[in-house]
């Protein structure tokens, strides 16, 4: 039998997919003592702690808290997560979506390419995936579009602090500066919107109600702090992971170039083949059994996201990219009822999922029309990097334009 994995090793962080393997294979359920949690990997386990009410998100670790500058929804449970959410959600959906913000993505993509439209080489990630969502909530927030990069250094300072894991002190201290310096900026804005409301989602934040519940101030910054990072660096790693996955398989990607509908098919096989939320905590609120054995009240248990979606036991050739496969309902897949767990599932269901599909549809089409040929540029495949959350750090690319 192989010995267990140690997540907080080199090693785990260079292939954690064979680490899956074994974790599913002999230790579907391991206390692993580097984090003190429990680590599940198998698919029926993870959407069983993410389904069942018993698995709660109240007290997990991990400094979230202090980087928000406030309790968010990820830490709140049953009703008050209810009403907190009711708050928000509409805004990522439906009209708003399609009628509001929808023009912002398609603007945003294109004035991102259009500063890369005639190069033949660049770094997709640096150049598109990392500006892109950011830009997007920016915008989308109403506020000022010259403030686009202060929001993508915050951003930055933010993602560093989750990679970092406590590990290096001047990291976390810049990470937990980020807030107040939020708090500062926005505060005044806050007050005017709150006075003045306009069409914009920090308008709606500050005047939408539910059960009589409104958001202070403190509230609404901690949301748009979540927003940077739930928002910007999933759909940041996502883009760069498409790509990287339609190069890897070229037939892959002369499909989707010839019927632009397999664009979702790619995003929904990309959700599962490398998740860029690899793993979610949860808290049992009393003992409960899983496959391998019982995980007691109180424990913090590590849904691994990237695990389950290569379970042998509910995929066919799980270690294959195939945006053909059948397993996924990708008309499902965007909400609260979907069969795969790369957003979680249940009350936690990832808010932004939808808006999440509208960037990668708009920033996929725009690439692909304005680039007939991409292809790595130094023809494999770069890294992915990163153990909670991960993607590749660069993406370079050499680059046919259309030249029109
Ligand atoms: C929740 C993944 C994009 C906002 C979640 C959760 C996952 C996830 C796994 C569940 C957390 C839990 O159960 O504890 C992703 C992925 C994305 C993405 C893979 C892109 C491909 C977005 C976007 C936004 C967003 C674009 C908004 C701008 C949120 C929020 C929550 C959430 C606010 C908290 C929901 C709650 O706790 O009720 N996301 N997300 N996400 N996501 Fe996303």
């Amino acid at each position: 039998i192989p010995q267990p994995p140690d997540i907080l090793s080199p090693e785990f962080e260079a292939d954690p997919y064979s680490a899956y393997r074994i974790l599913r294979e002999y230790y579907p359920l391991l206390h692993d003592p580097a984090t003190g949690s429990y680590l599940i990997s198998r698919y029926e386990d993870v959407q069983r702690a993410f389904r069942e009410p018993v698995f709660t998100n109240d007290h997990y670790e991990w400094q979230i808290e202090p980087v928000h500058g406030g309790r968010t929804l990820l830490r709140m449970s049953g009703h008050e997560h209810a009403v907190r959410r009711a708050l928000v959600a509409p805004a990522f959906r439906g009209r708003d979506l399609r009628e509001k913000f929808l023009p912002v993505i398609e603007r945003n993509a294109r004035d991102l390419i259009d500063d890369f439209r005639n190069a033949v080489e660049t770094d997709l990630v640096a150049a598109f995936a990392t500006r892109f969502p950011i830009n997007v909530i920016v915008d989308m927030l109403g506020l000022d579009r010259a403030d686009h990069d202060r929001f993508h250094a915050w951003y930055k300072t933010v993602v560093d602090f989750f990679g970092n894991l406590g590990r290096d002190p001047e990291i976390t201290a810049a990470g937990l500066r980020v807030s107040g310096e939020l708090s500062a900026y926005l505060h005044p804005i806050i007050r005017a919107r709150r006075a003045a409301p306009g069409d914009d989602l920090l308008s709606t934040l500050c005047t939408a109600e539910v059960d009589g519940t409104r958001m202070n101030d403190q509230d609404i910054t901690a949301f748009v702090s979540l927003l940077l990072s739930a928002g910007g660096e999933t759909t940041d790693k996502v883009l760069a992971g498409i790509f990287r996955n339609l190069l890897a398989h070229p037939d892959q990607l002369a499909a989707v170039r010839a019927d632009r509908s397999l664009v979702v098919a790619a995003f929904v096989e990309t959700l599962r083949y490398t998740p860029p939320v690899q793993m979610i905590m949860r808290q049992p609120a009393e003992d409960v059994t899983l496959s391998g054995g019982t995980v007691p009240a109180g424990a913090t248990l590590i849904c691994m996201i990237g695990a389950a979606n290569r379970d042998e036991r509910r995929y066919d050739r799980p270690d294959t990219f195939d945006l053909f496969r059948t397993e996924v309902s990708a008309a499902r897949a965007f909400s609260a009822a979907a069969d795969h767990v790369a957003f979680g599932l249940g009350r936690h269901f990832c808010v932004g999922a939808l808006l999440a599909r509208a960037e990668v549809e708009v920033g996929v089409n725009q690439l692909l029309d304005a680039f007939p040929g991409i292809a790595f540029a130094d023809g494999t495949a770069p890294a992915e990097a990163g153990v909670f959350l991960r993607g590749p750090k660069r993406l370079a690319v050499r680059l046919t334009p259309r030249g029109d």
